[in-house]
């Protein structure tokens, strides 16, 4: 069996332009007629992402063995030259997550099956709750609660910072929507950490009160604090016993992790900013971190996080791996399988696709009572519905600009 053609173009997932994501897929297709699609991500750069596969990988897949995964994932990580930053990464994972939907159609068995079988039944996800005040965020978790969800991610408005806090409500990346005569790649808005570090733990005083012990909450801080902030917000929130606490610092502060570590029982979970198993394996060989987090679509693919769960198994650090929306469906779904197989699973993010996403991508993970779960049908599992995904425009999109008030910028 050989590839014959490879074909990708960028999906807008949503209705509404520029409020993302854009899905960079790949369909490959072999000179025996077997289909397998897979996709790469890199919110505000979706198109290189698309471009380097079009014009630069996939010449490289023609006439190749599409059974020979691991060796088209070293082809385009080491014979590429320069070694993986985030577009390659990106790329790679697409091509890698399709040549692994091809693998189980092949050999009609679901993925979880090739990764040696399920290590569990059903797969613990965390859903995103979110409010503008206290009182709207304990609303939006206990409505969570209601629904089904065992462990929820809650985020507060920064008081007086609405619009550029995080992740509470203002649309990805945390920017609020931007006024009509604003165009979204000159979005500003402004943030400061101090009134944050007081808000947050009064949030989870509250939640506590409010849900007793009854589910799992996290928080993610986006890499916003330097670490002796993040130290005294880990600290404060222990009362509170945080299922983790993501994203503290920008990954690129190693020491800064080992410093946190030392003031701190608060679980830590980072890796959505790494690339690769070489960003991770510092972090989980120095038992810097909990959880490991890097994205599917976002690290090398399959072939990649499965060998990053495997090096975090004896350290003992769980995935978490990342599964915001613009993850893409098919990463998602190979995500859900990798979940199912390894032994060292903890949790995994909810990217909450809605019916409309379920329509253009039948048989995706199923959600049930707070857990995933994915059917049995051969490698992903997934029907894509391309004719009308082709309909799917990209629309540019762009993360907010977040300063502080003296207009320095600050890490979104
Ligand atoms: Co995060």
């Amino acid at each position: 069996m050989r590839i014959a053609n490879v074909e990708v173009f960028v999906a807008g997932l949503s209705r509404t332009p520029g409020s993302g994501p854009n899905c960079p897929m790949v369909k490959i297709t072999t000179d025996e007629g077997l289909i397998g699609w897979g996709n790469g991500a890199l919110s505000g750069g979706e198109q290189a992402v698309a471009t380097l596969i079009e014009q630069h990988l996939a010449p490289r897949l023609i006439g190749a063995d599409p059974d020979r995964v691991e060796d088209t994932w070293q082809l385009f990580q080491r014979s590429t030259y320069w070694r993986a930053g985030r577009v390659l990464a990106g790329a790679t994972a697409a091509i890698d997550i399709a040549l692994w939907d091809i693998k189980g159609k092949r050999a009609g068995l679901p993925l979880y099956s090739l990764l040696g079988g399920k290590s569990r039944d059903k797969v613990l996800c965390y859903g995103h709750a979110a409010g503008a005040t206290i009182d709207d965020a304990v609303q939006s978790v206990l409505s969570y609660k209601e629904r089904g969800y065992r462990a929820i991610r809650a985020q507060v408005a920064t008081p007086g910072y609405e619009g550029g806090s995080y992740g509470a409500g203002g649309g990805q990346g945390g920017g609020g929507r931007p006024a009509a005569d604003e165009h979204p790649a000159r979005r500003v808005r402004t943030w400061e950490p101090t009134p944050y570090l007081r808000a947050v733990p009064q949030l989870f005083e509250r939640l506590r009160q409010e849900v007793g012990d009854s589910v799992e909450l996290l928080h993610d801080v986006h890499d916003r604090l330097t670490p002796i902030q993040v130290a005294q917000l880990a600290r404060e929130l222990e009362p509170y016993h945080l299922f983790f606490l993501e994203d503290p610092i920008p990954v690129e502060n190693r020491d800064g992790l080992r410093l946190l570590r030392e003031h701190t029982t608060t679980p830590i979970a980072i890796g959505e900013r790494y690339s690769s198993k070489y960003d991770a394996l510092p972090a989980i060989t120095g038992q810097l971190i909990d959880y490991v987090r890097n994205g599917m679509s976002k690290s090398g693919g399959l072939t990649e996080l499965r060998k990053i769960a495997v090096l975090a198994e004896p350290f003992q650090v769980k995935t978490a791996f990342q599964g915001p929306a613009d993850i893409g469906p098919l990463a998602f779904a190979a995500t859900v399988h990798l979940d199912l197989a390894i032994p060292n699973f903890g949790i995994q993010e909810d990217p909450h696709y809605g019916a409309d996403v379920h329509e253009l991508f039948q048989g995706l993970p199923h959600w049930s009572d707070g857990y995933f779960t994915v059917s049995d049908r051969p490698g992903l599992g997934v029907e894509v519905d391309e004719a009308r995904l082709r309909q799917r425009p990209y629309h540019p999109f762009f993360f907010p600009v977040i300063r502080r008030e003296d207009g320095a910028i600050q890490d979104p």
